[in-house]
């Protein structure tokens, strides 16, 4: 069995960056992990035009710079928040500004910063959509209903059957995301569908199932949505990420929120990941026995889909003890990374 394991730099195809002294916090560790990363738009206020992606890009470029990372070493990828009134040709002007990958849909209620998000995809989005496939923008999806009486570990099967679907029959081309997925009825929709389809899944969701909550007491910072689901849907992911399929590539979903938003009476959904994403992934792989298919997960697959050069440098895991800190600095208050105290048997060099 070897000890250490040299891939491709990988991506981060999902990761939620903020603002402010947060991003000032947190935008190092994602560097360290990764080459490139999809920075999602829930900011308040949202990213809904290109003209709002490219001035939260450049802060982003400061932040990096402040946080003492080489010019070039890590390249944020932008992404506008889907409204129901976003228009088609800001999809042109985002085609059109090589900044902006891809859009996001939050079903309006289903997340975090979501209120502003579609009420009603296929009623009011129609050109918009349209317009993205045909100039080819892939449409990223929180795949969640938001509908109050469906069960919160239900939302996304039920979305598959709801909106994915549907929006699939009417955009065929369309090129689609289902991210962070969570479910088997997931797993085998994306495997299964024909056309442009792929999924991000977490490191989260690979590890742990919806025990994990639970284990001993509320535990808030195992929370996050979509919510961890039951042993068969991890085992299902797991068989996806290792599998043969290109459509399953990484995406931490890493959503920081203060130590006090977390361990609270109403604990904010997020876990914080980007920390030590590879290490927590490289130990999903390990237990797997699927070491072999952590380059194609991590770094392969993803640029594929988004139609971007692989990258060409290399980073070495090497198995050895890595105490995952207790917390971190997070501007004025601090973070609890994902599964904070515990040991992993990995370690990114
Ligand atoms: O757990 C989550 N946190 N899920 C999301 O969809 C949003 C994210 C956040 O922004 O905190
Ligand atoms: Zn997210």
């Amino acid at each position: 069995m070897s000890d250490t394991l040299s891939i491709i730099r990988p991506d981060d195809w999902h990761l939620h960056l903020r603002d402010g002294p947060a991003l000032r916090a947190v935008v190092g560790d994602s560097a360290k992990q990764f080459a490139r990363a999809v920075i999602m738009p829930n900011l308040k206020p949202p990213v809904t035009t290109v003209a709002l992606a490219l001035a939260y890009r450049d802060r982003i470029t400061t932040a990096l710079s402040e946080a003492g990372v080489a010019p070039g070493a890590f390249t944020p990828l932008m992404t506008l928040y889907l409204t129901d009134n976003t228009s088609a040709d800001e999809i042109d002007r985002a085609h059109e500004s090589g900044a902006v990958v891809a859009v996001k849909l939050y079903p309006a209620g289903a997340t975090t910063n979501s209120d502003a998000g579609v009420s009603d995809l296929l009623g009011c989005c129609g050109a918009v959509i349209e317009r993205m496939q045909r100039v080819g923008m892939p449409l990223l999806i929180h795949g969640e209903v938001a509908d109050p009486a469906v069960d919160v570990f239900d939302r996304e099967a039920v979305f598959i059957e709801r909106v994915m679907k549907p929006l699939r029959k009417a955009y065929p081309e369309l090129r689609v995301v289902f991210e962070h997925l969570t479910t088997k009825d997931g797993v085998e929709y994306v495997r299964d569908a024909q056309g442009p389809v792929a999924a991000t899944i977490t490191a989260q969701h690979l590890l742990y199932n919806r025990n994990a909550i639970f284990q001993g007491g509320v535990r808030p910072h195992w929370y996050c949505l979509p919510i961890l689901k039951r042993e068969v849907h991890r085992q299902a992911l797991v068989e996806a990420a290792t599998g043969d399929s290109p459509r399953f590539f990484l995406g931490t979903d890493s959503a920081p929120h203060a130590r006090g938003l977390k361990e609270n009476a109403c604990g904010c959904a997020g876990c914080y990941t980007a920390l030590h994403a590879m290490e927590l992934y490289t130990t999903a792989f390990d237990r797997a026995g699927r070491l072999d298919r952590l380059e194609a997960f991590a770094s392969l697959r993803g640029p594929d889909f988004y139609r971007l050069p692989r990258n060409t440098t290399r980073v070495t895991l090497r198995r050895e003890a890595y105490g995952i800190p207790h917390e971190v600095p997070y501007g004025d208050d601090t973070l609890v990374p994902l599964a904070a105290g515990e040991s992993l048997g990995w370690r990114l060099a």
